[in-house]
């Protein structure tokens, strides 16, 4: 019983051929910042990128601790370093990419629940949806907009 309701997912299928010059620069450069990785533990080097509405371009990876939870994904590093020392440069776009033991990832990776809470919060302090691009070897994913990746998204309205 009780009312069945459905929620639909959008994302766009891309080649890097495909991508303008801009984008693929945004993925050069998220493929970079893997190489800054701390990934000891997991040997899991994730790059993330963010263009800023002034044409600037910043990095972030993943930098994890030997005490486990106090480790960080890329996506987090960046973000909120972005945040917080760009609070008035809107972010146009995101990539993130990663490598395993084999190299890049064939499959686009995709950001974990947290990580998506964060870009959430920016996306609502900016009153933006950010299309973020999920690179992998095989093809590239485009997401726009946290109610396409986390529909039930804390949105902090019920904060009082
Ligand atoms: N990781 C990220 O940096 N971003 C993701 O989107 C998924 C996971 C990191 C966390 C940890 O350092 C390693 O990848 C393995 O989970």
């Amino acid at each position: 019983m009780g009312k069945l309701n459905k929620i639909q997912a959008e994302y766009i299928q891309h080649t890097f051929a495909e991508l303008d010059d801009s984008l693929k620069e945004l993925i050069s450069k998220a493929k970079e910042a893997t190489l800054h990785a701390y990934a000891p533990y997991s040997n899991f080097k994730v790059g993330a990128a963010v263009l800023l509405d002034d044409g600037s371009i910043h990095i972030g990876s993943n930098q994890e601790n030997a005490a486990f939870p106090s480790g960080l994904c890329a996506e987090r590093v960046l973000l909120n370093y972005v945040h917080s020392n760009y609070p008035n440069l809107k972010p146009l776009a995101m990539a993130i990419t990663a490598q395993n033991s084999d190299g890049f990832t064939q499959e686009p990776v995709t950001p974990c629940g947290a990580c998506l809470q964060v870009m959430g919060e920016l996306e609502k302090s900016w009153d933006i949806e950010l299309p973020v691009f999920l690179s992998g070897e095989m093809g590239i994913i485009e997401v726009k907009g946290i109610h396409n990746f986390l529909p039930f998204f804390f949105n902090g309205t019920l904060l009082k």
